[in-house]
């Protein structure tokens, strides 16, 4: 179970996030009324948000959950792939120093998005991306064994992250699209297969017993409640536009 959250508000500048999506500029308003419902449904499911201000400096840094990675033992500050993310951790660094004893780091020439990395239980998956390099895999799994965790990695060559193609709704199960289906390291998971035209819809969030689900993916929404979960939908279509999900806009702990 979660008892935390941490999110980023966005900035004005987010209108120069990175994208590949086609899908237009974002509305920064309608984007700030979006992230308020997001934090409301991450109160409803009990946790306590931290809400850090937002760094027009850098317009990706509401998706928080690229840099860092957390456990109840073990917090990890990540080197982004992105150049125009890396400076996202200096910040995040200071507000984690505020819940953590001991922070690790992925030091150059590991690049590490947390995006790239999903976790099950005691074992996380590292998507090998292009913005998670093995050298950086290597560390967050050597930091993880530190605390009694493990790793192993994943080659992916769609999507942004590994984390746009899988999510994990504990008990077993994943939510998995496109290439992942077939993957013989997540065979053991008893899937949840989204079709290609619904595959945004694969970045689901599991919060205490709840799924987090975007909104207008009515296939997704029946199959995740048919699988037992309570879901609540929301709008992130502001965050979409920047290749962005549900689970990057915020670090669950
Ligand atoms: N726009 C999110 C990213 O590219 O990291």
């Amino acid at each position: 179970m979660f008892n935390q959250a941490i999110v980023r508000r966005p900035g004005e500048s987010l209108v120069n996030g990175i994208t590949t999506a086609g899908l237009g500029q974002p509305d920064y308003q309608l984007a700030l009324k979006q992230h308020d419902a997001y934090i409301q449904a991450l109160e409803s499911c009990g946790l306590t948000v931290t809400v850090m201000e937002a760094e027009e400096d850098y317009p990706d840094g509401m998706f928080v959950e690229d840099v860092a990675l957390l456990k109840e033992r073990c917090a990890i500050v990540t080197r982004p792939g992105a150049d125009a993310r890396k400076g996202e951790t200096e910040s995040m660094a200071r507000q984690l120093a505020e819940f953590f004893d001991q922070i690790h780091t992925v030091e150059a020439p590991g690049t590490v998005d947390a995006g790239d990395i999903k976790m099950a239980g005691k074992h996380f998956y590292i998507g090998l991306s292009e913005r998670t390099n093995a050298a950086g895999a290597e560390q967050v799994i050597g930091f993880l064994r530190e605390h009694g965790y493990d790793g192993s990695t994943i080659m992916i060559s769609q999507g942004l992250h590994l984390k746009s193609s899988v999510s994990y709704l504990e008990n077993n199960k994943i939510v998995v699209t496109g290439e992942l289906c077939s993957k013989p390291e997540l065979a053991r998971f008893k899937a949840i297969e989204i079709e290609p035209e619904d595959a945004y819809s694969a970045n689901s969030v599991w919060v205490n017993d709840r799924v987090l689900v975007p909104a207008g993916y009515p296939v997704t929404s029946e199959k995740i409640k048919a699988a037992g979960y309570e879901i609540i939908e929301l709008d992130v279509s502001e965050f979409k536009k920047l290749d962005g999900g549900l689970s990057c806009l915020s670090l669950r702990f």
